[in-house]
């Protein structure tokens, strides 16, 4: 046997001759509901080839429903309605049957064998073999190859749980370009991604319109749609509620389908008066584990007041999760850190020490480090304050209840009961638990690492209002964000970083975007 990338490669040339701008794909009055919810509601729709069309919608509106439907997550007897490939009715069992169709899912959820390498990652199923082995040479070398085309820095050789959530996801939309796929369907490949990844994921998808192949994508981040979209179509409480081509779409009209109305100010009006410090942070430094004499955070310093929100901006990799990371002790390396509370020095090792001091932490690669999915809404809100809801180690069930149910309802966290696992909720939802459980540990400093990433528009504004309130009550947030609109819309101050190092620190009312801008990229003329 020549071996499995060889018959792979045969196929492509099969795929290049799909024709551009034919209907490939046909949804028809799909239907799919769980336990209290109808998730995708009599959902119609056309794709064509060589079209990149963008699903867009609130948390929970439906749009990873319907791709997991049209990908054989769902197997087609487990919910209404039909699916059409080139005119042939779809009966998918499971994701498998799918693929070899030809239609190829990267999901929102990263699912990936953390302990298998790079190489095996991309080959899973199809490992290729020669006389009956496994043959690592023709794997390793391919790999190396698909590394080079996507920019990656690792190696073949490289397991999957050393690697960061950027370079993960852009390995799992290498392997489905590997396979020979037909329809790709995208569901929030961007929101981990930096902006020059983000150039090599839509160059990709640029090459993948010019081979026809149909592209559905769903991001949250409408410049982003604007930008690579044919089609735009927008799905509320599990409806299809509009679809047209992108010139006949503008941002408002999009948001106002999205939300049923139109939507005016995002950013709170603040006016907030930061009181006095309650964090310092001296000289955190850190250690590149990779590379001799050189330091990941370089001697980063900066107060946090009460009352205030402090954003720390720069570019995906400037050091600023792991920052917060050597604060709360959970940096896996050496790290030096000084910190005062109240101007007293402490030391945080642990997350217990962490809620000990009353901060909470956000972090940004939820799915591995927040939100435990296995468990309820409820125990995720709660999770951090069991002993203020106990006494004598007993719990108090109704004190929990009310505690649960106020953050449901402060954060309009979408779900059928406080029971539904957080597994079972939609990307968005699960975030704002992360965010409710901080705020019902009544946390002091919050340290919210992208937060409103994956969260929808409407979703967003809530949070920012949530943000302001929590800072008017007195509290000190650290907002870590890679949006500059957003750390301009929210922030007291504005402490940007570049290359491990502070560059600046700006009032938030008086910034001006070309000039963070530059700080975060170029630096200032004194470095
Ligand atoms: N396995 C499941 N069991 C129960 N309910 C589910 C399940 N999957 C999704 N839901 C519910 O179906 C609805 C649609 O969820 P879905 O994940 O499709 O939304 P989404 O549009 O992708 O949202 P987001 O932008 O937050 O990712 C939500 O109310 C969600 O809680
Ligand atoms: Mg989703």
């Amino acid at each position: 046997m020549a071996g499995c990338i060889y018959a792979a490669r045969h196929e492509k040339r099969e795929v290049d001759k799909l024709e551009k701008n034919k209907t490939i794909l046909v949804l028809k009055n799909l239907t799919k509901e769980f336990p209290g919810v109808r998730a995708v509601s009599d959902a119609s729709l056309e794709i064509k080839t060589g079209e990149v069309h963008s699903i867009v919608g609130g948390n929970g509106a439906g749009k990873s429903t319907l791709m997991k439907m049209l990908a054989g997550v769902y197997a087609y007897d487990t919910f209404a309605g039909t699916i059409e490939l080139n005119g042939e009715k779809c009966e998918f069992k499971n994701i498998l049957e799918a693929q070899k169709k030809g239609i190829a899912m990267i999901p929102q959820d990263l699912n990936m064998m953390e302990e298998l390498s790079v190489a095996e990652n991309l080959f899973l199923d199809k490992y290729p073999v020669k006389h009956g082995m496994v043959d690592y040479r023709t794997m390793y070398s391919e790999t190396q190859r698909i590394i080079d085309e996507f920019g990656l820095h690792v190696s073949p050789q490289t397991k999957v749980k050393e690697i960061g959530i950027a370079q993960k996801q852009l390995i799992v939309i290498a392997r489905a370009m590997y396979n020979d796929v037909k329809v790709l369907l995208l569901d929030e490949p961007t929101a981990t991604l930096s902006d020059k990844e983000c150039k090599i994921l839509f160059q990709k998808v640029d090459e993948m319109k010019k081979k026809n192949i149909a592209c559905i994508y769903i991001s949250h981040r409408l410049e982003e749609v604007k930008e690579i979209s044919d089609v735009i179509t927008v799905m509320r409480d599990g409806e299809i509620v509009g679809t047209a081509p992108n010139v006949d779409m503008d941002e408002k009209r999009i948001v106002s389908l999205m939300v049923g109305r139109d939507v005016d100010e995002v950013y709170p009006e603040h006016d907030r008066t930061p009181e006095e410090v309650i964090l310092s942070i001296k000289n955190v430094t850190i250690k590149d584990p990779r590379t001799e004499n050189k330091l990941v955070v370089d001697h980063v310093s900066f107060d946090v007041r009460k009352g205030e929100i402090l954003s720390l901006y720069g570019l995906v990799g400037a050091g600023r999760s792991e920052t917060a990371l050597a604060m709360l002790g959970a940096y896996n390396g050496a790290v030096t850190c000084e910190m005062e509370l109240k101007g007293k020095p402490i030391r945080i090792l642990s997350p217990s020490d962490a809620v000990k001091y009353k901060i909470g932490y956000l972090p940004e690669d939820r799915k591995r480090q927040g939100v435990v999915d296995i468990a309820s809404v409820g125990h995720n809100i709660t999770m951090s304050s069991l002993s203020e809801l106990s006494r004598y180690s007993v719990l108090n069930h109704e004190k929990e209840r009310e505690m649960i149910q106020d953050v449901i309802q402060r954060l309009a966290i979408k779900t059928p009961t406080p029971e539904t696992l957080v597994r079972n909720m939609s990307g968005g939802n699960a975030q704002k638990c992360v965010l409710g459980r901080w705020i019902a540990a009544n946390s002091e400093i919050l340290i919210l690492d992208e937060a409103t990433q994956g969260i929808d528009v409407e979703a967003k504004t809530q949070i920012y209002h949530i943000m302001d309130e929590l800072a008017k009550s007195g509290k000190a947030i650290i907002f870590i964000s890679s949006d500059l609109s957003e750390v301009m819309g929210i922030s007291d101050r504005i402490l940007t970083m570049r290359h491990g190092k502070v560059v600046n620190i700006t009032d938030g009312k008086r910034a001006q975007r070309n000039k963070i801008l530059w700080e975060a990229t170029v630096g200032n003329k004194e470095e």
